[in-house]
């Protein structure tokens, strides 16, 4: 499985875990979340130890949950705390429970060893909990493996040709080349672009236009955080050398979480610091995060089923593949010592 599991994952935005259980499949696991009567988020493996109905179809009652078949009652840990028509409790009735925590507008999931479950580990994506930014926040479910997303948003010069009528600026933006670094196990990709004309959705949003100088530093934080800062200011106002006083500036953030080896959980928010509490600029934002994300759904999902047809088949590699092939060995890096480290705990 190409999946780290000591990790925190976005498993839903928390508007999204209301009075109803929630059931999402997270790194190949059936899990449905609930909210205590506290409203704090609980996670359980989504099959009854009795005979496999998935929780998710029973209902919540106080701190519980309750099987929807012939109602056993499971706690906030996973336990069997009630067998309707019986005193005793059969030894071992118990389902998995997962570590969460609520935090930056999201619920977060660790599928890995709970001791290991570190609030601190956490991205710090603080733009997505803050009074000085604005979130425009979505969800999509994507047919294709996490890695083939993270290879997609390292990508900057995909923009020019699949986001054209979206994202994309003028023709300066397919030419300008990008610098890619290493910081530990994180990779930095980005570029300044200067006296170009600003992106369509940019000027619809924020009503900046004409020609601008532009920033796209992407960060990837893995597996599958990558926080986009963006923005322009009016050419020749200092922006490159650090003052953006003339400028907007976003933070586009994706958070992906695999829900099987071919299909991933995609969040994301575009995340603005002017005309903060406009109903109307945040629509204009996420329908147009979406709609230019439903261009790379549409790709991912072609390629998806293009490499599953032909998994052994040759490609080639070319220069703006640099940060991906990266990526790549960085994950393969940390899922190897992942296992390295289970199997030396289990002897
Ligand atoms: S399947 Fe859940 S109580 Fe029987
Ligand atoms: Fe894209």
């Amino acid at each position: 499985m190409p999946f780290i599991r000591n990790a925190w994952y976005v498993a839903a935005w928390a508007d999204e875990l209301g009075d109803q259980p929630l059931a999402r499949t997270i790194l190949g696991a059936p899990v449905v979340f609930f909210r205590r009567a506290d409203r704090t988020p609980v996670a359980l493996e989504d099959r009854c130890c009795h005979r496999a109905l998935p929780l998710s179809l029973g209902r919540i009652e106080g701190d519980r949950l309750r099987c929807g078949y012939h109602g056993l009652l499971f706690d906030a840990a996973g336990a069997c705390v009630e067998v309707p028509g019986q005193t005793q409790v059969p030894p071992g009735s118990r389902v998995r429970s997962y570590p969460t925590v609520e935090t930056l507008g999201a619920v977060w999931i660790w599928p890995g060893d709970p001791k290991r479950a570190d609030r601190a580990l956490v991205p710090d994506a603080y733009w997505l909990d803050d009074p000085g930014w604005t979130t425009a926040s979505s969800y999509l479910r994507v047919g294709a493996d996490y890695r083939l997303l993270v290879d997609n948003l390292l990508d900057l010069t995909h923009v020019s040709y699949l986001h054209r009528s979206t994202l994309a600026g003028d023709d300066v933006e397919a030419v300008t080349p990008v610098e890619t670094r290493r910081e530990e196990k994180r990779i930095v990709v980005g570029r300044w672009m200067r006296n170009v004309s600003a992106p369509p959705l940019y000027t619809a949003a924020s009503g900046i236009g004409g020609t601008v100088d532009r920033w796209q530093w992407i960060t990837w934080n893995p597996p599958g955080n990558v926080f986009f800062d963006i923005g322009c200011a009016k050419a020749g106002t200092g922006a490159p050398e650090g003052d953006r006083s003339q400028g907007i500036s976003m933070w586009s953030t994706h958070l992906i979480t695999p829900e099987t080896e071919t299909s991933s959980h995609y969040f994301f928010s575009f995340v603005r610091n002017y005309r903060l509490g406009e109903p109307p600029v945040t629509e204009i934002l996420r329908d147009g995060a979406r709609h230019a994300f439903l261009e790379d759904l549409g790709v991912l999902e072609a390629q998806q089923k293009a490499l599953l047809a032909r998994p052994d088949a040759p490609t080639v590699d070319i220069n703006i593949d640099k940060a991906p092939l990266q990526s790549r060995r960085i994950l393969d890096g940390l899922i190897r010592a992942e296992a390295h480290g289970e199997s030396a705990s289990r002897a």
